[in-house]
């Protein structure tokens, strides 16, 4: 029974809910486990978050009891710390709670150091999420000590000590950082992977961003900003309708992949091939620690967003070549890029020199001013190796308030504040 340690006044139907697993046979549950109530309540430093869930109840009764669940408690200097925390805000505090629980029992010991894992959450709501199994967070075991999960915004927090903290419907594992639900598409391009603008950029030009961002349970294999930049002299040359077909090689429709599932056998995409919403086939090739889609290297792994996962590679794939073509070469080093290399002199094969493509075309933010359409034209007139579709004219972009330009030449070169954190070859 729960306990009456607790000295709290607490409504029926929450006394009904905290001690309901006691009366569960759980198999995977130690006999003796104690109800939620107590556990949490033995903890001192859980008691922002047990204050929390008392407070709302109708989240706990969503858990789907009888398989068991891990509750991802936030410590309460994880709240103290976070700047975002809203504590009287309901719809913010029931997306953060029901991301915050994983369908599932989340043994730390029983996973293996290396790939990451995807762990559904209850959040499910499609103002907040267009994953269908919930949406989900990463946990990578990356040594013996250290479990990290991964989470939104390239957000990461850890598994504190002591982990695997067992109660009647589960585990509760103390983490030391409050989990981000992930972002639009959008969002996560613009604010934390400020090396995907291009990709971005070239979604808005040719009106694909909804596809992309709204559709459920999708898997992106975005191309940073450099691969646009390598080949910004053939992609100006494109018409809308040809870049429309590249850009939907780019997305794999129906399946959020883990990057781990690519380097696993048994899963069945190592050295398989995924079904492009553009129609054709993307082949992957595992190469060692390397990993390919066509001849484009996968750069950072799993960027959560909020409809699915995006994986960065280094080149634009073109879904035109022949499949010889498509192979990548054994030596790791020596891709070619998939499209005919630029000859501009103004062009450099790093491409760093040249204005990301595509940038243009992003709605302007409060950080990117709205500037006029005439200075807009002078801006374009003198800046001869700006990439964009042929038919940019005629596709009533051009009237369309955008921004100066200024932030694709910040943007060139610097890798987002995401890079880094993924664990490719880590597997
Ligand atoms: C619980 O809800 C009540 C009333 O809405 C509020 O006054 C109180 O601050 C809340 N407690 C917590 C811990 O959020
Ligand atoms: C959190 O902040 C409150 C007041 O702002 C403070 O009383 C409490 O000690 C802090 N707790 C932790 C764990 O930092
Ligand atoms: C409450 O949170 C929601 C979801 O995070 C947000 O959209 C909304 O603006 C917030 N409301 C206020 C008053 O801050
Ligand atoms: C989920 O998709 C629907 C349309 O299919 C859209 O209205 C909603 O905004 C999407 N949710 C998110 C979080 O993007
Ligand atoms: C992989 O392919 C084999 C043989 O076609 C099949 O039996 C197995 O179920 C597949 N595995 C997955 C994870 O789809
Ligand atoms: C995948 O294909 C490449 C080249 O075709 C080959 O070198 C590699 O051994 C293959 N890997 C696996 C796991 O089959």
């Amino acid at each position: 029974m729960f306990g009456g340690g607790v000295g709290l006044r607490l409504s029926t139907s929450l006394v009904a809910f905290l001690t309901l697993f006691s009366s569960l046979s759980n198999a995977q549950q130690p006999k003796n486990a104690k109800a939620l109530g107590e556990v949490l309540g033995g903890i001192p430093d859980l008691s922002i978050y047990y204050n929390l869930l008392k407070n709302n109840t109708d989240i706990l009764f969503e858990i789907p009891n009888l398989a068991g669940v891990t509750l991802l408690a936030p410590s309460n200097e994880a709240f103290n710390k976070s700047q975002d925390f809203q504590p009287d805000n309901t719809t913010y505090l029931t997306t953060l709670l029901k991301y915050h629980i994983i369908r599932g029992v989340i043994n730390t010991q029983s996973l293996s150091v290396g790939p990451s894992i995807y762990a559904p959450t209850l959040l499910t709501s499609s103002d907040q999420t267009n994953v269908s199994t919930g949406q989900n967070v990463i946990i990578t075991r990356q040594d013996e000590e250290t479990t990290v999960i991964t989470t939104g915004l390239g957000s990461r927090s850890t598994i504190s000590d002591p982990a695997d903290i067992s109660f009647s419907g589960g585990l509760i594992q103390i983490i030391d950082t409050l989990l981000v639900p992930p972002a639009p598409l959008e969002k996560t391009a613009r604010d934390a992977y400020k090396d995907l603008t291009g990709f971005l950029g070239a979604l808005y030009s040719t009106d694909l961003v909804s596809t992309f961002s709204q559709s459920k349970d999708v898997t992106i294999l975005a191309p940073r900003n450099s691969a646009f930049q390598k080949i910004a002299s053939p992609l100006s040359s494109l018409t809308k309708e040809k870049l429309t077909s590249i850009l939907k090689y780019h997305l794999i429709p129906n399946k959020i992949i883990p990057a781990s599932s690519f380097f696993i056998p048994s899963a069945n995409f190592t050295n398989g091939t995924l079904d492009s919403q553009e129609g054709k086939q993307v082949l992957v090739t595992r190469l060692g620690n390397n990993l390919f889609f066509n001849r484009a290297q996968l750069l950072q792994a799993d960027v959560l967003i909020s409809n699915g996962v995006i994986h960065i590679i280094d080149g634009v794939l073109n879904p035109d070549l022949e499949e010889s073509q498509q192979v990548p070469e054994e030596d790791v080093k020596s891709q070619s890029v998939a499209f005919t290399q630029p000859v501009s002199g103004a062009q450099t094969s790093t491409g760093t020199k040249v204005p990301v493509p595509f940038t243009s075309y992003l709605p302007c933010t409060s950080d990117c001013p709205v500037t006029t359409t005439s200075s807009a034209e002078v801006e374009e007139a003198t800046t001869t190796t700006r990439g964009g579709v042929s038919t940019r004219s005629s596709s009533g972009m051009g009237v369309m308030p955008r921004c100066t330009g200024v932030g694709g030449y910040v943007a060139a070169g610097v890798v987002g504040v995401g890079m880094g954190m993924g664990f490719v070859g880590a597997v």
